[in-house]
C-alpha cells in the first residue's frame, strides 16, 4: 500500500488554512486509502529562538488537534517527531550526503534567516540543516507520497535528491517519494491580509481563524474580512484577493470535495449576503472538530496512550530503514 508522511509543526495554534489546506484531507482520504504517518515536527519547533514550555504545550495541543480534526489513532501513525530516534539518526547521515552549498540555497533558510538577523538574533544552525532532518523525516519510513503545501516543495525536491544520491553511491535504501498537492484543497489567505497565507503565526489573529474559535469569534472575524473596492461578487484572486478568499473558504467548507468557487460567485449579489454564508459555513465545518476536541481534551491520558502507540509503531517502520543505512555508508555495526 503506498505510503504517505507528513508533519506538521507546533508553532502555533491550528488555524482553518492548516484544517482545509491540509489536515481535513489527510483525515478524510489519506488515513483510509494509504498507510498514513501523521508526525508532530517538535524538532523542527527549535531552530528558532523558542520557550521550551511553550513547545512542550504546543506538542500536545497539536497532537489533540489533529484527533479533533479526524484522525483516527487505528487508521493512521500519529507521533511525535522527538518520540522516535530514527529521524534525528538519520539526519546526521543525510548531512554527510547533502552539501553546504545545497542548504544554502533553500528558500525558506535565505527568508527566516534574514528575519533572524534583522531582529538581531543569530541564525541557529539547525536552521541550514532544517530540510535536512525534514528529508530524514521523510526517508526513514519509506514514504512514497508527501503532501504539502507549494512552500515545502523545494524540500521535498532536496529529499529525492538526496536519496537518489544515496542509493548511488552505497546501495538501494531508500524510497525516493514524491510530493503531492492535495489537489483541489483550499489555499486560505488571512482575512485581513487576503495577499499573504493564513498561518500558525499571523500578525494579531483577527485575520485568522483557528481551530477551537468559538463561533461567535468565528462568525465575527469572516465579518469583518477585508473586502475589495467595487461591489461585485466575482472571483478574481488577483485583482480582487479578498473576496476570492472567501469563495475559496465557502467552496471549501461545503463538502468534502470542495465545490467550484468560480460558480460560487454568480449565486451572490452582494459581500454581505457571502460573508453571512461564509461564516455559517466556517462555523458548520468546524463544529465536529470541536465536539471530538471536546472529548479528546478531557482525556490527556488517552491522547498520550495514541502518541505512545503511535510512536511504537513509527519506530518499527524507520528502524530497519535507518539501520540499512548505516550498515551502507560503512559504519560497523554494534553486536
Ligand atoms: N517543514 C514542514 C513545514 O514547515 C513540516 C515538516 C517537517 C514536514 N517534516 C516534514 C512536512 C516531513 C512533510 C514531511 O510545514
Amino acid at each position: 500500500m503506498t505510503r504517505v508522511f507528513s508533519g506538521i509543526k507546533p508553532t502555533g495554534h491550528l488555524t482553518l488554512g492548516n484544517y482545509l489546506g491540509a489536515v481535513r484531507r489527510w483525515a478524510a482520504v489519506d488515513q483510509y486509502a494509504r498507510d498514513a504517518l501523521f508526525c508532530v515536527v517538535d524538532l523542527h519547533a527549535l531552530t528558532v529562538e523558542h520557550d521550551p514550555a511553550r513547545v512542550r504545550r504546543l506538542t500536545r495541543q497539536a497532537a489533540t488537534l489533529l484527533l479533533a480534526a479526524g484522525l483516527e489513532p487505528e487508521r493512521c501513525t500519529l507521533f511525535v517527531q522527538s518520540h522516535v530516534d530514527e529521524h534525528a539518526r538519520l539526519s546526521y547521515l543525510l548531512e554527510c550526503v547533502a552539501t553546504d552549498g545545497e542548504a544554502r540555497r533553500m528558500i525558506q533558510y535565505k527568508e527566516k534567516a534574514a528575519r533572524e538577523r534583522e531582529g538581531g538574533r543569530s541564525v541557529r544552525l539547525s536552521l541550514l540543516t532544517y530540510p535536512v532532518l525534514m528529508a530524514a523525516d521523510i526517508l526513514a519510513h519509506g514514504a512514497d507520497e508527501v503532501p504539502v503545501g507549494e512552500d515545502q516543495q523545494q524540500h521535498v525536491e532536496l529529499t529525492r535528491a538526496l536519496a537518489t544520491r544515496f542509493n548511488q553511491r552505497y546501495g538501494h535504501v531508500f524510497t525516493v517519494p514524491v510530493a503531492t498537492r492535495p489537489g483541489v484543497a483550499a489555499r486560505v489567505m488571512d482575512l485581513q491580509d487576503p495577499r499573504s497565507k493564513m498561518g500558525k503565526s499571523g500578525g494579531a489573529g483577527a485575520g485568522v481563524v483557528h481551530l477551537l474559535d468559538e463561533p461567535e469569534v468565528v462568525r465575527r472575524k469572516v465579518m469583518r474580512a477585508v473586502t475589495d473596492s467595487g461591489t461585485e461578487v466575482v472571483h478574481d484572486p488577483e485583482g480582487r484577493p479578498g473576496v476570492s478568499n472567501l469563495l475559496e473558504i465557502l467552496a471549501a467548507c461545503g463538502t468534502a470535495e470542495p465545490a467550484d468557487p468560480v460558480a460560487l460567485a454568480g449565486a451572490y449579489g452582494s459581500y454581505g449576503a457571502l460573508k453571512r454564508d461564509t461564516a455559517d459555513a466556517v462555523v458548520e465545518a468546524l463544529r465536529p472538530v470541536r465536539e471530538r476536541h471536546r472529548e479528546w481534551a478531557a482525556d490527556p491520558g488517552g491522547v498520550d496512550e495514541v502518541l505512545r502507540r503511535g510512536a511504537e509503531r513509527a519506530r518499527a517502520v524507520a528502524r530497519p530503514t535507518v539501520d540499512a543505512a548505516y550498515r551502507a555508508v560503512g559504519l560497523l555495526p554494534a553486536v
